[in-house]
């Protein structure tokens, strides 16, 4: 049996009458930019996440990128990021022209370690930026006692994280702002590109619309000089649809990783650690081996498709050369680069499928 790692058409294929459904209502309304379509899913993503605002942008760097400059993030600003975060987080930082900090991470969490991001805290921090990485939430609490302590605001890469929570409360407007990705393998993801960013603050998101539809309220009155970056009806009536499954299709990546998680338990693998305050939305389920090459080969060989989640820490990609950094200097994010690998999770994996893919992991590892 092959296993992929995420099936995308089963997932369209699952909904396929009510996507096509509300797709054909898009096209068919004549609102291309903006109308009903949109303001129905920024309303309901809103209420999905307990945030009194949501504002649909085109994808998830730009949520990033548009939440710091609503923030006026900027030049001589440094941002604490986790080292062993996406790229996009870093680019998010470094495209509004402040300073990415990278900071450890907790090495069995895998998120932003509180002490640590205090030890980093300088006159010139004006926020952290956390990642929800694979879908497990970051120590919100401490990190807000920081930013409360220090004046600083408290941004949430939540583009893993659709419908995880922390201490029961779902992630979404716990901080300042929170930037999601919508992107197709994501939890709850477009059929294309696609982002959102949610808040309390009507104020900034107000600010956030503007700055992503030129800078501009009224046509051809432009205010600031924005971007355009907008979350098309198309999209959003397809998100629609898929948001009303997102509790049911979580709840199967948790059964998945409960089944990995009990499997897995006497092999020589760290799994993944999940806090006792934390309730992960699962979007990858990430081992750690001393023989992660050897583990990810014979598992291709097994049919099971893994990916690695990220193989390159951003201080040691190319496109930061400048920065000057080299092997050594983010022991724990290279650590992690060289051994974690993501196994195959998705809310249409069979039980067949699961049972393949745990037989294949117990022979291979
Ligand atoms: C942690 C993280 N941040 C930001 C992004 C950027 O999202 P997008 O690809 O929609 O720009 C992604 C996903 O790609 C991500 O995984």
């Amino acid at each position: 049996m092959s296993i992929p790692f995420l099936d995308l058409k089963a997932s369209y294929d699952a909904l396929a009458p009510a996507i096509d459904e509300a797709v054909a209502r898009a096209v068919s309304s004549g609102w291309y930019i903006g109308g009903p379509e949109l303001a129905r899913f920024e309303q309901a993503f809103a209420g999905f996440c307990g945030a009194a605002q949501a504002v649909g942008v085109a994808n998830g760097l730009d949520a990033l990128h548009l939440a710091l400059r609503a923030l006026d993030v900027g030049p001589g600003d440094e941002v604490i990021v986790a080292s062993n975060s996406y790229i996009a987080t870093i680019l998010a930082v470094t495209m509004v022209g402040a300073t990415p900090v990278l900071v450890e991470p907790d090495p069995r969490t895998h998120n932003l370690d509180p002490a640590r991001v205090a030890a980093a805290i300088t006159p010139r921090t004006k926020a952290l930026l956390p990642t929800h990485l694979y879908g497990q939430p970051a120590d919100l609490d401490p990190l807000q006692a920081l930013a409360d302590e220090h004046g600083l605001k408290l941004i949430e890469d939540a583009a893993q994280a659709h419908g995880c929570a922390y201490k029961g409360r779902r992630v979404g407007a716990h901080g300042d702002v929170v930037a999601w990705s919508f992107y197709p393998s994501k939890n709850l993801g477009a059929l294309g590109d696609a982002g959102a960013v949610t808040t309390d603050d009507a104020t900034l998101a107000d600010r956030i619309r503007t700055l992503g539809n030129y800078g501009s309220h009224v046509r051809y009155v432009n205010e600031v000089q924005g971007v355009n970056s907008r979350l098309d009806p198309v999209q959003a009536a397809a998100l629609d649809v898929k948001l009303a499954h997102l509790d049911a299709w979580n709840r199967r990546r948790a059964e998945i990783a409960a089944r990995y998680l009990a499997a897995f338990a006497p092999l020589d693998l760290e799994l993944p650690f999940v806090p006792e305050w934390a309730t992960p939305a699962w979007h990858l389920f990430v081992i750690q081996s001393d023989d992660r090459d050897g583990l990810q080969q014979r598992l291709a060989e097994a049919g099971v498709q893994t990916l690695i989640h990220y193989p390159i820490p951003p201080h040691l990609q190319k496109a930061y050369a400048d920065w000057g950094y080299g092997a050594g200097d983010f022991p724990i994010a290279e650590r992690l680069a060289s051994r974690v690998l993501s196994l195959p999770i998705g809310p249409q994996m069979s039980d067949a499928q699961v049972d393949a893919a745990i037989a294949a992991v117990r022979r291979a590892a």
